[in-house]
């Protein structure tokens, strides 16, 4: 065990003040509410994947560490249990200088470090977010407004220093725009074939024109705007259904416009895709999915510990969707988007480093249903009025 003098407290740690409430049942048996408040101080680290709850002994330590004239009033045993368990975690590291502060990739090093906890303990692993439970607490619409009252809505606005604008009339534009509609019912009796997808491909994540600068550095354009022109998220592919591509995980090269087989996932293909998109099966049927990954790397190599880098990597990530429901709906196509996903489980299936290249949503394209099984948002009817009826 090394000596106290020789530790330190681990690169982003944050300390949370945590408040969980409980039903305690030997107090509803006594004919008490049962409810119980357990408090603790909470652990964050970027290297950590879920929070550690701190003993009253750990939180001393910790505090002892990060105030050098304070006296630590514990038995020998106790600080020597209290820092094995903070080694274990990580959460106290050997002070020696280039030693790294915790484990994982150098990349990071180079986060804000509020933003790698954020990002760090968000991913899910194995959730099904179909599960009755949770569905219910959320599509019950009644009871969420009995409970939070009325759902907060754009207000309207009856100001009389209002500047009304003009009904511009539609064009061909809107009319695409109106057809936008988030598909949740896709057609898997046809497969999709190979040039819809290249087209989608090329329209969003292919590379437009490229630059060499004089650095050596290799710039290139997307048909979506990207903070720094970093472009730091690449498209990772499960194609289902699409003539002349074997069923697989693949990624999209942007610079060659070109897809790079990758190793199947061990559960299977279609278990994988509804694991991906957390058992949300209305979009594992898409005919192809595409996980948008962040590579930080790209990010921080211009914004180091940066407290904007994340959200620039999150908005590249929406505007890339936004072009692909585009492209989708312009080829007849059905499109998504998803952010509940398994992060945690994508990473372990494309064999990426969590804080070096992480998902941040889930797309997918294919053929729409003309039957719709699973709810959709088209009030105006501009899509499903429009649609063939179902054979
Ligand atoms: C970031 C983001 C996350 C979303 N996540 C889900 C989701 O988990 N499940 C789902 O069915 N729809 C999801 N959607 C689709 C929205 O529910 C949909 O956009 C919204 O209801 C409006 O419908 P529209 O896209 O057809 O206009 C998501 C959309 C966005 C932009």
């Amino acid at each position: 065990m090394p000596s106290f003098a020789d530790l330190r407290c681990c690169d982003g740690l944050h300390l949370q003040w945590h408040e969980e409430p409980g039903v305690e049942l030997h107090g509803l048996l006594a004919g008490k509410t049962g409810l119980t408040v357990r408090r603790a101080w909470r652990a964050l680290a970027p290297h950590l994947e879920t929070p550690v709850t701190l003993t009253p002994d750990q939180w001393h330590v910790l505090s002892a560490l990060t105030n050098p004239g304070t006296t630590l009033a514990l038995q020998e045993d106790a600080l020597q249990h209290a820092l094995q368990e903070l080694l274990a975690h990580a959460l106290v590291v050997p002070a020696r200088p280039n030693m790294p502060a915790h484990r994982g990739h150098p990349a990071d090093q180079e986060w804000w470090p509020l933003a790698a906890v954020m990002h760090r303990m968000s991913r899910w692993q194995g959730v099904d977010s179909t599960h009755a439970s949770v569905r219910a607490e959320v599509l019950d619409m009644a009871a969420m407004t009995a409970r939070r009252g009325p759902m907060p809505t754009a207000s309207p606005a009856t100001d009389a220093t209002l500047h009304a604008l003009p009904r511009v009339p539609a064009d061909d534009f809107d009319a695409l725009l109106a057809r936008r509609v988030t598909c949740r019912n896709f057609d898997t009796s046809r497969s999709l074939p190979s040039e819809l997808l290249a087209q989608l491909l090329q329209r969003t994540f292919a590379a437009q024109g490229q630059v060499r600068m004089r650095n050596g550095a290799l710039l290139f354009k997307r048909n979506a705007p990207s903070g720094g022109g970093l472009h730091p998220i690449d498209a990772y592919l499960l194609v289902r259904d699409v003539d002349g591509i074997r069923p697989g995980l693949y990624r999209h090269a942007p610079l060659e416009h070109a897809l790079q087989p990758l190793p199947a996932p061990p559960e299977g293909l279609e278990a994988f895709a509804r694991r991906a998109v957390s058992q949300q099966h209305w979009f594992a049927e898409a005919h192809v999915l595409v996980m948008l990954v962040a590579n930080f790397p790209r990010t921080f190599w211009k914004y180091r510990r940066h407290n904007k880098a994340y959200r620039v990597a999150i908005l590249d990530a929406g505007h890339l969707s936004q072009l692909l429901y585009l492209a989708a709906t312009q080829a007849g196509l059905g499109a998504f988007v998803t952010a509940a996903i398994n992060e945690v489980d994508i990473e372990q299936a494309l064999d990426l480093q969590p804080l070096a290249d992480s998902p941040l949503a889930v797309c997918g394209f294919g053929w729409r249903s003309g039957l719709m099984t699973t709810t959709e948002f088209d009030p105006a009817g501009a899509l499903w009025e429009a649609l063939p009826a179902h054979e």
